[in-house]
């Protein structure tokens, strides 16, 4: 038998021979996963289907709806992640309060929360200040492939609409005759074979992936599946431009590979076409301030993952994040997917690490956190001084350098090198532990990318611009800490902070939508 196929990364861990798993009789060693035989219909969305023929996984993904532990950077509680405006829960250090100043003109600017469990997901789209909820059209100004993570029911429409799906106005799907919010947020069938509860795919990016690599879902092993099913969602992507196949349609951007420099490349195309018929570079959108065309990353969990201490060592997403656990006296997976840290005995680290401590597990984790955290604040920081330094020398009236134009394409390029490669990592949910390395090493590559930013701005303003820069980034550019759709339609607001007076006003709208209630239209708001 080949001891490497063992499915469960207990074993690996016990081949490596690093470890004892005398505290493992919890542990499978089974090559293949249970298969059952329900009569659950295979098209089936509803979480609660499956109640009866499962009770014990379906009551522990339940859990799932706890939302009130917070771990020391991380837990369950959907608080904002910029400020201290919405207070952040009492005693928590680690707000990033930058970030709607580096996302200034995209949705994101106006709400980012901390993630929780997996039945909030339809919930918190239908209630996020990203998609619309203003003007008599009712329209969701966001495109469909947002809702692609937070329900089966795409594999549904996607059936019924094909790749015009993608592209469809989200509010289409949002009102309670088109979803439960309770019963049809990520659920069993996102990860199940209803009928068999074989792990399956539901997600067409993923799928599109693994036919673009050659690689067939049906040959691969039990615990790259354990991870895979978790990489439909948990994973960078983009929506293709219109020029370049389906418009809006997912994608994930790995054929140069996972790491920030290989999708840095990648999105060196894919983006519009030119006259000369070739697509140029893709942007999510053009920065308010500084004007550079961005790339905002989404949570890439599975590609720090996937060559960090553990990735690299055969473990999977589950083995930390779904241990197994005793339950009317059977052993089953836990889905309750949430930090291995709100167990005060860090029993998902300890099915391996059983010859250490609680205390010496969790220990190793925030010290890798704080180094992470630390370094992201910094270059956070320096992402905002490269805006601001690009914004100076595009609208300075001095002496420029004659190499000016060029030196100005190159600083561009370097703030949306150093901004792609920060979000990498302030995206990604594990603050640096799924990958201590390649976190710093990425956070070291955006400082050193903005910095060069600055100095080339400088020096195309032959450091005309220097004074305006001097001195602390808080001074100059303060964190915008408040800032909504609603205040977008304020021009009061607009003028309370220096780069919110770059944007337009939204002209004053009625609160049309309040989550999946269509407010008739004109009606006062809420
Ligand atoms: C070796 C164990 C381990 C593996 C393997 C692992 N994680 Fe994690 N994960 C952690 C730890 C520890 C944290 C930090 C939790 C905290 O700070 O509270 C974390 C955090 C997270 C979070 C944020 C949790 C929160 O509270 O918001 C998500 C999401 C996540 N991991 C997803 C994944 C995915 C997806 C994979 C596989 C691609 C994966 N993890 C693999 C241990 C692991
Ligand atoms: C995000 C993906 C995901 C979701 C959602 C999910 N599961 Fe699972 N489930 C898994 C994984 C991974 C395993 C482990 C499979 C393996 O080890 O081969 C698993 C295992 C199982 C098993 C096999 C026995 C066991 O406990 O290991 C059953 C039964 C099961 N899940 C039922 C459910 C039910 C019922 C729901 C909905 C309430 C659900 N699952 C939701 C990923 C998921
Ligand atoms: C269908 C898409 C999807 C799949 C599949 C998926 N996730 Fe998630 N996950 C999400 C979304 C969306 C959220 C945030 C939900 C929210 O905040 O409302 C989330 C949140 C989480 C969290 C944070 C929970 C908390 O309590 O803070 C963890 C941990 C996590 N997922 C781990 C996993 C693991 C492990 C797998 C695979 C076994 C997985 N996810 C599969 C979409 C998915
Ligand atoms: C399924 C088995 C397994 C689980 C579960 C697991 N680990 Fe590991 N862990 C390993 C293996 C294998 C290695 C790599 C071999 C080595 O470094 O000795 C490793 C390495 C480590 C290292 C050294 C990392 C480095 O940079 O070299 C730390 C720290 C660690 N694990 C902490 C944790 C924590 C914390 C958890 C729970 C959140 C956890 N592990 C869960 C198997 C596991």
């Amino acid at each position: 038998m080949n001891r490497l196929t063992f499915t469960h990364a207990a074993a690996v861990a016990a081949f490596l021979g690093i470890m004892t798993i005398s505290a493992c009789s919890d542990v499978t060693t089974d090559l293949k996963a249970p298969v059952y035989k329900t009569s659950i219909r295979e098209d089936e969305t509803r979480m609660s289907a499956f109640k009866n023929d499962f009770p014990d996984e379906y009551a522990s993904y339940q859990k799932n709806n706890e939302d009130e532990v917070m771990t020391e950077y991380k837990g369950s509680v959907a608080y904002r992640k910029n400020d201290n405006v919405n207070p952040l829960p009492k005693g928590f250090r680690y707000a990033q309060p930058y970030l709607k100043n580096l996302w200034l003109g995209y949705p994101f600017s106006f709400e980012y929360n901390e993630a929780r469990g997996h039945t909030y997901a339809v919930e918190d789209f239908v209630n996020i200040d990203r998609i619309n909820r203003y003007g008599a059209d009712g329209k969701g100004l966001l495109p469909t492939t947002c809702i692609n993570c937070k329900t089966p029911k795409m594999m549904t429409w996607h059936k019924e609409y094909g790749d015009k799906l993608w592209s469809m106005d989200a509010n289409t799907f949002r009102g309670k005759d088109k979803i439960s919010a309770a019963d049809e947020s990520i659920n069993c069938a996102n990860c199940h074979n209803p009928v068999t509860m074989e792990l399956r795919l539901y997600s067409e990016p993923l799928k599109d992936w693994l036919k673009r690599s050659n690689q067939d879902w049906d040959k691969l092993s039990r615990n790259e599946k354990r991870s895979l099913v978790c990489a439909q969602c948990h994973v960078e992507y983009y929506f293709t431009h219109k020029d370049n196949g389906p418009a809006a349609k997912p994608v994930f951007p790995w054929d140069e590979g996972m790491d920030p420099e290989d999708m840095y490349r990648y999105y060196t195309g894919h983006g519009a076409k030119d006259a000369s018929g070739k697509p140029g570079p893709f942007v999510d959108w053009a920065h308010a301030a500084s004007g550079v065309g961005m790339i905002k990353m989404q949570h890439p969990e599975y590609e720090t993952f996937i060559d960090g201490p553990h990735g690299a060592a055969g473990v999977s997403c589950a083995d930390c994040h779904m241990q197994y656990q005793r339950a009317g006296g059977k052993k089953i997976s836990s889905h309750w997917m949430t930090s291995p840290l709100k167990d005060a005995e860090m029993r998902a680290c300890r099915q391996c690490h059983a010859d250490k401590t609680a205390d010496f597990l969790r220990g190793r984790v925030l010290y890798t956190q704080k180094k992470t955290y630390d370094q992201l604040i910094r270059a956070e920081a320096l992402s905002v001084r490269a805006h601001e330094a690009v914004r100076l020398a595009r609208d300075y009236a001095g002496a420029r350098s004659p190499g000016y134009e060029e030196l100005m394409r190159q600083a561009r390029e370097m703030v949306r090198k150093g901004q792609l490669f920060w979000d990498y990592v302030s995206a990604e949910n594990s603050v640096g532990f799924h990958n201590p390395a390649k976190a710093l090493d990425t956070l070291m590559t955006s400082a050193e990318c903005s910095r060069k930013a600055v100095d080339l701005a400088m020096e195309a303003t032959m450091f005309g611009i220097g004074p305006s820069l001097a001195g602390d980034i808080e001074k100059i550019v303060p964190p915008i800490l408040e800032h909504s759709r609603k205040l977008m339609q304020s021009p009061e607001h607009l003028q309370s902070h220096p780069w919110l007076k770059l944007l337009k006003p939204f002209p004053p709208a009625p609160q049309v939508w309040d989550g999946q209630t269509r407010i008739i239209s004109g009606a006062p708001a809420k």
